[in-house]
């Protein structure tokens, strides 16, 4: 028994961290939104919650839902920004993170 539990919770412990952990490689959208809110939001809408911020800028969710939107559609706008938008310091894995989190606001394929 005493035996039994040494193993086993060190393999539950493993097992739930693989659960919370993005998987390694794959964009991580929570990460994404976090950034969002953090960086972009001062312009741009950014969830369905957030208020109007300035009715010039195209909120997440339109952006999400251009025809033909693609993640690395959305990573180039972000690296090379149309004036007004300010280039914004970003990893590519950020870049990538933030690009699959507004690709979650899109209704169709
Ligand atoms: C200072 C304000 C500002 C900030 C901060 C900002 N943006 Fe923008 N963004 C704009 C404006 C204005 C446009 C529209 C420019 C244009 O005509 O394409 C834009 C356009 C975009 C587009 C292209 C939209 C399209 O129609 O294809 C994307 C993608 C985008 N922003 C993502 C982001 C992301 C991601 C962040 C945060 C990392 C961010 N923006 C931060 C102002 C901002």
């Amino acid at each position: 028994m005493r035996a039994l539990l040494v193993v086993s919770v060190p393999i539950l412990f493993a097992a739930s961290l693989a659960l919370a952990a993005p998987i390694p490689g794959q964009p991580n959208p929570l990460h994404g939104k976090q950034l969002a809110l953090q960086l972009c939001s001062n312009c741009h809408l950014v969830d369905n919650q957030q208020q109007q911020v300035n009715a010039d800028v195209p909120s997440f969710n339109e952006i999400a839902n251009e025809e033909g939107q693609t993640a690395g559609n959305i990573m180039a706008h972000v690296m090379l920004p149309k004036h007004p938008m300010p280039t914004i310091p970003l990893t590519q894995s950020e870049l990538a993170d933030l690009a699959a989190y507004i690709l979650s606001m899109r209704k169709s394929g």
